[in-house]
């Protein structure tokens, strides 16, 4: 049933215990990255899935969503927006903050990069808590855009991060604990 690239995905995802913290289980992708062949059917699976969807943008959340995402977008003709932690972007940007377990972070966008109406496709190396996705669109939702779905490699489902999307499409590769 699980498409046969799948697996050897899953196997090229190295899991660090205890980083960056002490009970952290590290979903380190970097790994992935170091097999060509791996790293293109992630990108594949996702292109497949996409490319179909008349999608103009496909949003990318600082650091890892710039590795997956430019070649997805490329890959279906739709332009990328990086999606960048405050103070890295140099124009007009519009802000979204949300709740880390420590304190607070935010995700910066360009005004003008997306047009009202534009499809968009958000996407992330992995989805914990989901307030990092939920801070993605909603900054593509105040410019107008109508996100199509978020798409990740890495799911953690103990963390619910999908139920905290409220119904919002989330596609993601492979579940890890
Ligand atoms: C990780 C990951 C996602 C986010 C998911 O990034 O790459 O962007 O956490 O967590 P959430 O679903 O609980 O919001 P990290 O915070 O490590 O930032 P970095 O990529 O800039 O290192």
């Amino acid at each position: 049933e699980e498409d046969p690239r799948i697996q050897g995905i899953r196997t090229r995802i190295r899991v660090v215990p205890n980083f960056p913290k002490p009970g952290i289980m590290f979903q380190d992708i970097t790994t992935l990255l170091l097999d060509p062949n791996a790293f293109k059917n992630a990108v594949d699976l996702f292109v497949e899935r996409y490319k179909k969807e008349n999608i103009s943008v496909v949003a990318g959340v600082e650091a890892r969503g710039f590795i997956f995402g430019p070649p997805i977008a490329l890959a279906i003709g739709a332009k990328f927006v990086p999606l960048r932690k405050p103070g890295k972007l140099p124009g007009e940007v519009i802000s979204e903050e949300y709740v880390l377990e420590y304190g607070k972070d935010c995700l910066q966008m360009h005004i003008g990069a997306v047009e009202p109406g534009e499809r968009a496709l958000v996407v992330d190396d992995l989805i914990a808590t989901g307030g990092t996705l939920c801070a993605a669109m909603k900054l593509l939702e105040r410019v107008g855009a109508e996100v199509i779905e978020c798409a990740c490699v890495i799911e953690l489902p103990e963390l619910k991060g999908r139920e905290r999307l409220e119904g919002k499409p989330l596609f993601t590769l492979l579940e890890s604990l």
